[in-house]
């Protein structure tokens, strides 16, 4: 069997797609990709113009789409990039208090230093993103996954209640369970969306720890959402899992009066 590091030579998770299916099957043979032919080189990737070929300008869509599914993203995630991060939804009601946009811009800013340290060196400090629900904590951690993905670096982005679903799966059958495994210990940009109050088992909460463990013992920068505080977190995950996270990320707190979720909803309807 390979070893991690040479799959990641190898286009590392073409090979675990291979061998456990986990790419979500919207990919390549999708009927709508078939329409979405490319006018300019009909899918060829190159245009000859006076005997010379030049790369067309889908491929670099096609690359993206690529990594995009590589990242284990979903596809409502490719909209969160720095550029679209809106400051009005952290306003707050009290119009003299800027206590929560000062939070957000914080949590922006420390993103978008996040992903330039990751392009220039690949050890160093991630970020945990706390708050409550809809505060655009998976915003921001999509944003550094789409902003670092457009960089070529490997990024693995796992939302944690599924990452449970499939440990419990691979319960006792390590074979399986292993290349997920190496994969969140050992890939350069981790992402842990959603680390919540789910229902952990001795079993999960070991692995999760073995995770975050190995990460920080090798200096690899993970990115975590989680609607947790510090102490629900410990209660949850245990003092040891909580107190390397401390010691791994930059931590910060975004906080909303009310739910993004509902003010894109009120917008829409007000439309
Ligand atoms: N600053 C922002 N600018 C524009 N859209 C945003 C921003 N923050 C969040 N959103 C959008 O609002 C919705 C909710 O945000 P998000 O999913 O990041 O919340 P969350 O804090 O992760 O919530 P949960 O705790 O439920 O996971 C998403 O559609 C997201 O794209
Ligand atoms: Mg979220
Ligand atoms: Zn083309």
């Amino acid at each position: 069997m390979k070893s991690l590091k040479e799959l990641i030579q190898a286009d590392y998770l073409d090979e675990l797609k291979k061998r456990r299916d986990l790419v979500p099957t919207s990919g390549s043979s999708s009927p709508t990709e078939i329409q979405n032919q490319c006018p300019i080189c009909f899918d060829r990737g190159i245009i000859v113009k006076d005997d010379v070929a030049y790369p067309c300008s889908c491929m670099q869509q096609k690359k993206m789409e690529n990594q995009f599914r590589h990242a284990r993203m979903a596809r409502g995630l490719l909209n969160c990039r720095f550029e679209n991060f809106r400051q009005d939804f952290y306003h707050s009601l009290n119009s003299q208090d800027r206590t929560y946009l000062e939070y957000a811009l914080k949590a922006y800013t420390a993103s978008q230093e996040f992903v330039r340290q990751c392009i220039l060196e690949s050890h160093g400090l991630g970020l945990l993103f706390t708050g409550p629900v809809g505060s655009g904590k998976t915003f921001l951690a999509a944003a550094i996954a789409n902003a670092l993905m457009e960089k070529d670096k490997q990024v693995l982005f796992l939302v944690v209640p599924d990452l449970l679903d499939e440990l419990r799966a691979t319960y006792k059958s390590e074979a399986n369970e292993l290349d997920l495994l190496d994969t969140a210990r050992e890939i350069p940009i981790l992402i842990l969306d959603d680390l919540g109050a789910h229902n952990y088992t001795e079993w999960t909460r070991n692995r999760l720890y073995s995770i975050i463990n190995s990460r920080l013992n090798e200096e690899l920068p993970t990115v975590i959402t989680s609607n947790l505080s510090l102490e629900e977190m410990e209660e949850h995950l245990g003092a040891r899992t909580t107190s390397r996270l401390i010691q791994a990320c930059r931590i910060f707190r975004l906080n909303v009066d009310q739910d993004i979720r509902l003010s894109k909803y009120q917008e829409r309807e007000k439309r």
